[in-house]
């Protein structure tokens, strides 16, 4: 039975002597932000220069000193991943008024910067659209002209490699390789520059806990450890916060290892582990019905499928998705307050429960849909 592991550390991730070199396949975080007011108290505790800055005001010196705590820990990044390894970094420029001066702060370019100091190579980056229909979005003099600023509707999601690209020499990493791989019409979403989740699973961190704790929508860690990782790598998330790259990593049969500094998290990590399953497995099963849906409209409109994916039974458009195989999760044992196990089960065609039609184009009897409902 395939089974993953998956530890929680609270540390500071500036330092990390329980990791070894070269020991992660993959990064996915978000780190505070800084210059965004929710973050200042944390940035202060850091060092006194920085409680200082922000007494004082003086914006340019408060950024500096907060992302020179950040570059510390992507440093440490860059010691524990593989060669090969990515890291993929979620981050938002923030705007400040301080001392009469509005400006902006811009995080993402500062944290280039920063990266390929500690020699990673800069990937195309993606935009994350996160458009707000709040009143206040405008900023500055409203109608009035020249002393207006436009809106910030976006964040970044920066994808950085360390050294060459990855190799898949042995047999067996070819093979989960080919079992890891996404369908056709996924890889057009995923790998598209701009991302919107609007309307897109979010059951797991509610509105007020992702308020709260700045939690991102699973939607991203689960995108981004399936473009960038395989079937049983290691999963790192240095700002793990309420424990999202976690459950991603759950979810696609990867390991993890989340580190957060904060051990208030603890509860709320735990808690969110124990009761997943369900939810984890409707979004598995998702990924299966989305692909019978396209099967669907492919044939209404008299394009037929080539290939086939042997064990889901499905029509796929490439020969690169004939192996994809797709796990549900069997059981979630937390063994201790850091350390939990996944168990999986195949998704086969045979042994798929009683399909409930998830989506109208979705046959019935056909193909695995929602799981524990
Ligand atoms: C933006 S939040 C991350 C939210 C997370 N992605 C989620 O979905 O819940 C940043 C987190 O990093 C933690 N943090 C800040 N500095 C840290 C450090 N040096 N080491 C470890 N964790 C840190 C904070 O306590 C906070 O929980």
């Amino acid at each position: 039975m395939t089974t993953t592991r998956h530890q929680i550390v609270f540390a500071n991730s500036q330092n990390l002597p329980m990791l070894a070199d070269d020991s992660i396949d993959l990064v996915v975080t978000s780190p505070p932000y800084p210059m965004i007011q929710m973050w200042d108290s944390l940035f202060a505790s850091f060092s006194k220069a920085i409680a200082g800055a922000l007494e004082n005001q003086n914006g340019d010196e408060a950024f500096s000193l907060m992302h020179q705590e950040l570059d510390a820990v992507w440093k440490e990044m860059h010691r524990v991943l593989k060669n090969g390894g990515f890291l993929c970094i979620n981050i938002g420029d923030a705007v400040r008024t301080l001392n009469d001066r509005f400006q902006l702060f811009p995080n993402h370019s500062r944290i280039i910067a920063a990266c390929t100091e500690a020699g990673f190579h800069l990937l195309p980056v993606v935009l994350w659209r996160k458009q707000t229909n709040a009143p206040n979005k405008f900023m500055g003099s409203g109608m009035l002209p020249a002393g207006a600023y436009v809106t910030l509707e976006h964040e970044y999601i920066l994808i950085f490699r360390k050294g060459d690209k990855r190799l898949f020499t042995r047999l067996s990493e070819k093979l989960a390789r080919r079992e890891s791989a996404f369908f056709w019409e996924e890889r057009n979403i995923w790998f598209s520059d701009i991302w919107d989740f609007k309307g897109i699973f979010q059951t797991l961190n509610h509105q007020k806990l992702r308020r709260k704790s700045a939690a991102f929508p699973f939607e991203l860690p689960f995108r981004l450890i399936q473009m960038y990782s395989l079937k049983q790598d290691t999963v790192l998330d240095p700002f793990l916060g309420t424990g999202v790259t976690t459950l991603a990593a759950m979810a696609f049969c990867r390991n993890s290892v989340g580190i957060e500094l904060d051990d208030n998290f603890q509860r709320i990590i735990l808690d969110q582990v124990r009761t997943a399953r369900p939810a984890l497995n409707q979004r598995i099963s998702e990924r299966i019905a989305s692909h019978a849906q396209f099967v669907d409209t492919c044939n209404a409109s008299g394009k037929n499928l080539k290939y086939m994916n042997a064990p889901h039974g499905l029509p796929v458009m490439t020969r690169q998705e004939c192996e994809i195989r797709i796990e549900s999760i069997a059981d979630i044992l937390v063994e201790s307050s850091n350390e939990i196990k996944v168990m999986y089960q195949y998704l086969s065609a045979d042994n798929a429960p009683a399909a409930v039609p998830v989506a109208p184009l979705n046959p019935p009897g056909k193909y695995p849909a929602a799981l524990d409902s």
